[in-house]
């Protein structure tokens, strides 16, 4: 058999075979679909890198499978949770992922679940589609005003920085927790507090932290029962860092007023009682989601396969680590 150089799991924007081809890598492209576990083990050996996604699990066991030969794995995604990073790093594989250019489009999610759930779009769009408005009603679905209101935002990385720009136009305050101050956020009037201060005081709580074992759980329902009755919490970054249940609960009680979610626990599946309630926007993963932001993504995830082939140390490198050993 005729082995491809380069593996893309799954059919991804075309810029990035594009890219691949006209360096003169000959690439297989997996289908609509994730690939299935069993699949990636059987398709991965012999492979000189591999563009996987998030969903793909690339653990000890899949890298061994890869072989010595392969040089990098590069996500698509700027998350990287799904690969076993000290086991790339101790077999000397690269791992890079997308980050920058989708900074801007995750950040515009974010913006648009919070409008969404501050004014209730979603909801008003139900009951036009149901043919049960009876026209303008001074007290109906009412929700809460964004402008001047506080802002806390959990992690001041790009796309937290970027959601504290888009914020300025609505003149709203920020609070920031991350474990250095950022100058960056500061530019745009954040002030750095503890995370108990900005669960009591902030109106949106949005979250942009990478999905770690120190991230797991790291809204639960002690941290919802600090925030106000009428907050709103915003999640575009990874589901577990939000415990999916204990949110559930301080939605249906009342606790919480409200939430915007692009992420879950455990995707594609929803926690028991989601679904059914209105005070929560549901969105499918679409943080990166525009032509363009994933056009970039592939691309970049295409020329750090380049590079790592050509003996060039890619763009977005994550473990550095491996990179040095050499
Ligand atoms: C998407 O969730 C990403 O990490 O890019
Ligand atoms: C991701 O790119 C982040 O730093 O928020």
């Amino acid at each position: 058999m005729c082995m491809k150089d380069v593996l893309i799991t799954r059919r991804i924007s075309d810029a990035a075979e594009q890219t691949l081809a006209e360096a003169g890598l000959s690439v297989d492209v997996g289908t609509n679909e994730p690939m299935p576990r069993e699949r990636l083990h059987a398709s991965v050996p012999g492979r000189r890198g591999v563009i996987c996604l998030l969903h793909d699990r690339v653990d000890d066991q899949v890298l061994v499978a890869a072989g010595p030969q392969c040089r990098i794995f590069a996500n698509y995604a700027v998350g990287y949770d799904n690969i076993d990073l000290e086991a790339a790093t101790r077999r000397g594989i690269l791992v890079t992922n997308t980050p920058d250019v989708l900074t801007d489009a995750t950040a515009d999610l974010a913006f648009s679940l919070l409008l969404a759930a501050a004014r209730r779009l979603i909801e008003g769009d139900h009951l036009m589609r149901s043919g049960r408005w009876s026209g303008w009603s001074p007290l109906q679905l009412l929700g809460r005003d964004p402008t001047e209101s506080i802002l806390g935002i959990i992690g001041a990385g790009r796309i937290g920085t970027t959601v504290a720009q888009r914020s300025t136009g609505f003149r709203m305050r920020i609070l920031y927790v991350d474990q250095r101050p950022s100058t960056e956020i500061e530019r745009f009037g954040g002030t750095r507090v503890d995370m108990p201060t900005l669960l009591r005081e902030s109106d949106f709580v949005t979250l942009h932290v990478n999905l770690t074992p120190e991230t797991h759980h790291l809204i639960g329902a002690e941290q919802l029962a600090l925030m106000k009755p009428t907050a709103c919490l915003i999640n575009t970054s990874r589901g577990p860092v939000v415990d999916e249940r204990a949110l559930v609960e301080a939605l249906s009680s009342g606790r919480l007023g409200s939430a915007g979610l692009d992420v879950y626990e455990d995707e594609p599946a929803l926690a028991p009682g989601l679904r059914e309630l209105d005070n929560v926007v549901l969105s499918p993963h679409l943080g990166s989601a525009t032509e363009q932001t994933r056009a970039r993504m592939a691309r970049l995830a295409a020329r750090n396969i380049i590079a790592a082939l050509d003996g060039r140390r890619p763009e977005t490198l994550v473990n550095l680590d491996a990179w040095k050993r050499d």
